[in-house]
C-alpha cells in the first residue's frame, strides 16, 4: 500500500465529523493494508428508537461518504463495496484503496466543509433559499443514487409539518423513547451525545416545525414562517438503500454549508411506523429523513471521540 497509515488516520477523522443521531457516532473502522474496513457499532444503535439500525446505517453511510471524499482529497482514489459479507452484516463498507486520484476543486471545497458543517437547530431568516442552490442540493443527493425532494409551498411545507408534529407526540408519550433520549442530551464534558450548547432553540405553538426537544434554552427570536423542507428517499428500503441515504445526507450537507446555508435533520417522522409510511406516501418513495435549509446564526462544531477509539 503507498497509502500510509497517517493519511488514512486523517480520512477516518475526517469520516467521525460526520452527523448520527444524537451523535452516538454508531461506527468502528477497521485499518487493512488494501483497505478499509467501515462496522456498525451495535452497541451504540438507539435500542428503543431506532430498533432496526436504519438511522445508525444512515449515519455509516455518511461517515463512508466522508472517508472516500477525504481520500479523494489527499490523493486516494477509492472503491466502495457496500455490505460486502452476508455472513457479517454489521460489516456496511469496504472502502479498497485503488491507486491515486486528482480530485476536483468541488471535492476540496467539500472536504473544508466537513471540518465547518454542523446541525443548527436555532431559528432561521425569513430568507429564500436561491433556486441555483436548491438545484445544488438535489443534485448531490442524486449523485449518491437517492433523492432529495424539497418543498417551499405552504401546503406541501404544511403537511410534512403536520406529520413532524404528529411523530413528535407520539415519540413525547413514550417513556422508553424519552430515557433513551435522555441518555443522549445535556451532558458535559462529553465526546458524544447532544450538549445544551448544540440543542438550539425550543420550537413555540407558532413554530411551523417542531424541533426536537434536546433540552434546549427558550430564545425570543421566532422561528421562521416558511422553512425550505427537504425528504431524502431511495426507491427502495434495504440496508444498502440506508447507507446510500446516508452517503447523499452527507454530500447534501457539505454542499449545503460550502453555499453558507444551515441545515437542521428531523427523524421523528421517521421513528413512527404510521408517519413514515405516510411521509413516504407523500413524496411517492422510501423515506429516511427530513432536512430544515435557510440561513442562519451559525452554532458551532460537536465533540467527536478521536480516531483511536473507534479503530477496530
Ligand atoms: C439519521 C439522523 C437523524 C437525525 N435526527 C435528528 C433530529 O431528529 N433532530 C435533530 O435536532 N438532529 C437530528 N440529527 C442530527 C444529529 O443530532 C447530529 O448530526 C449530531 O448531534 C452531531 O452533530 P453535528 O451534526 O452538529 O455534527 C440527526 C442526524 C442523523 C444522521
Amino acid at each position: 500500500m503507498s497509502t500510509t497509515v497517517s493519511t488514512v488516520h486523517a480520512a477516518i477523522a475526517a469520516a467521525v465529523r460526520a452527523p448520527s443521531p444524537f451523535n452516538t457516532q454508531p461506527w468502528e473502522f477497521a485499518v487493512h493494508p488494501d483497505r478499509v474496513d467501515v462496522w456498525l457499532d451495535q452497541s451504540r444503535v438507539l435500542a428503543v428508537t431506532d430498533p432496526e439500525a436504519h438511522e445508525a446505517h444512515i449515519a455509516c453511510g455518511a461517515a463512508v461518504y466522508t472517508l472516500r471524499l477525504a481520500l479523494a482529497v489527499s490523493g486516494q482514489r477509492s472503491e466502495l463495496v457496500v455490505l460486502p459479507d452476508r455472513t457479517r452484516p454489521d460489516l456496511v463498507a469496504s472502502v479498497v484503496l485503488d491507486g491515486k486520484y486528482r480530485p476536483s476543486p468541488h471535492e476540496r471545497t467539500l472536504a473544508e466543509a466537513v471540518w465547518r458543517r454542523h446541525t443548527n437547530r436555532r431559528p432561521f431568516l425569513d430568507r429564500p433559499v436561491p433556486s441555483p442552490a436548491k438545484t445544488a442540493l438535489m443534485r448531490a443527493a442524486a449523485g449518491e443514487g437517492a433523492q432529495l425532494h424539497l418543498m417551499d409551498e405552504p401546503a406541501d411545507v404544511g403537511a410534512v409539518a403536520d406529520l413532524i408534529r404528529r411523530a413528535d407526540h407520539v415519540l413525547g408519550q413514550d417513556l422508553a423513547h424519552v430515557t433513551e433520549v435522555r441518555g443522549w442530551t445535556g451532558g458535559r464534558d462529553r465526546l458524544d451525545g447532544v450538549s445544551v450548547a448544540a440543542a438550539g432553540r425550543p420550537s413555540t405553538a407558532d413554530t411551523v416545525i417542531v424541533l426536537r426537544e434536546l433540552g434546549s434554552r427558550a430564545t425570543a427570536v421566532p422561528f421562521e414562517q416558511l422553512p425550505l423542507l427537504g425528504v431524502l428517499t431511495t426507491v427502495g428500503d434495504t440496508h444498502s438503500d440506508h447507507l446510500a441515504a446516508g452517503q447523499a445526507l452527507q454530500a447534501v450537507l457539505l454542499e449545503a454549508c460550502a453555499a453558507g446555508l444551515a441545515v437542521s435533520p428531523l427523524s421523528q417522522p421517521i421513528e413512527v411506523p404510521a408517519t413514515r409510511d405516510a411521509l413516504s406516501v407523500l413524496v411517492g418513495a422510501a423515506a429516511h429523513l427530513v432536512l430544515r435549509f435557510g440561513y442562519g446564526h451559525p452554532g458551532t462544531v460537536t465533540p467527536r471521540r478521536p480516531v483511536g477509539e473507534v479503530l477496530r
